[in-house]
């Protein structure tokens, strides 16, 4: 097994033999024997191993996207994602982009680099209708602490589940016009690249806020820098991370954006060894590992 860190090695089971691959240089040893995979969390180079795991069964990785590395895999190699694990951090991200954008946080830390006491009176949270749009473990995530801040949520899924007041995405024609922000937590697959396009930033009022923590894909990026600020966005992923240097995103009116950063802080450690070490157990014992993707 290769886990991706030393406490994961020290936490595993009695009866595997452990190695520890960070993502940094070449991992120790006859590669051909490894069974099990966990990657390390956010070195996209680590699947350069696979190829050489040439007894390779399972793969855990620690994001909950998995679209990047299924297509990698050879036939029969079972692929897990870490769903569940980024929920706080990344819904906290979303909460942090919103708050920042209502209240023009990056503006007044600009002025005060600047030296500027330029006083404003601005948007707020309070009073806005949020819609969700992925309402997994990111969006009930999101949801949960969009509600004490007094917005009403309106929920978005693949497909409507009236029982649990969840809209279907057909839907979304109808619910931009009363949207004063729209929050993308949906996974990277073809139906959902593009699924916010010219057509329905332009169903859009004026001034909304669009935020999106899922994948970048998700946004027709050109767009909605086309929308020359009408529509505001705070964004953690984008079409192209990072943008090319020449890349119209770095200057766009009303668009600021974190580099993909909302599934990686503290909160995602103990979460992430406390999983690991429960697929290290189930692995040992030969019992069905949690999170299966395919
Ligand atoms: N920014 C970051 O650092 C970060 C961190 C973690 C994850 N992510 C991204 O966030 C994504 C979501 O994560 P999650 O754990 O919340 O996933 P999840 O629990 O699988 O939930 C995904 C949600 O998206 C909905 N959905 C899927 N296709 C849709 C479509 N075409 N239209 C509308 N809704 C659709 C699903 O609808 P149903 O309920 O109807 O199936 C579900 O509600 C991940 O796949 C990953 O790409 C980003």
């Amino acid at each position: 097994v290769l886990v991706p860190t030393e406490q994961d090695r020290r936490a595993a089971p009695a009866g595997l033999r452990v190695d520890v691959y960070t993502g940094d240089g070449d991992p120790a040893g006859d590669l051909g024997d490894v069974t099990f995979y966990v990657l390390p969390y956010a070195r996209p180079d680590a699947v350069q191993l696979l190829p050489g795991l040439t007894g390779l069964r399972a793969v855990q990785l620690l994001t909950a996207g998995y679209e990047a590395v299924q297509p990698l895999l050879p036939a029969g190699v079972a692929l897990h994602n870490a769903a569940g694990l980024h929920d706080a951090s990344t819904a906290e991200m979303a909460m942090a982009l919103i708050l920042a954008a209502q209240r023009e946080v990056p503006r007044w830390a600009l002025n005060q680099r600047d030296g500027a006491w330029q006083r404003d009176f601005t948007r707020s949270l309070a009073g806005s209708r949020v819609l969700v749009v992925g309402y997994g473990g990111i969006g009930k995530a999101l949801e949960a602490r969009l509600l004490p801040f007094e917005v009403e949520v309106v929920r978005v899924a693949s497909r409507a589940r009236p029982e649990e007041r969840i809209h279907g995405v057909d839907e979304l024609p109808a619910l931009l016009p009363g949207a004063d922000i729209v929050a993308l937590a949906v996974p990277e697959t073809p139906a959902t690249r593009g699924l916010i396009g010219g057509r329905e930033l332009a169903l859009m009022p004026d001034d909304a806020l669009l935020v999106n923590v899922g994948r970048g894909s998700a946004v027709d990026q050109a767009a909605l820098l086309a929308e020359g600020g009408r529509i505001r966005a705070a964004l953690d992923v984008l079409r192209d991370e990072p943008p090319g240097p020449n890349d119209p995103v770095w200057t766009a009116p009303g668009v600021f954006f974190s580099p993909h950063i909302g599934g990686g802080s503290a909160t995602f450690v103990p979460r992430s060894r406390k999983f690991i070490a429960e697929q290290l157990r189930r692995w040992a014992a030969g019992e069905a590992l949690l999170n299966r993707v395919s």
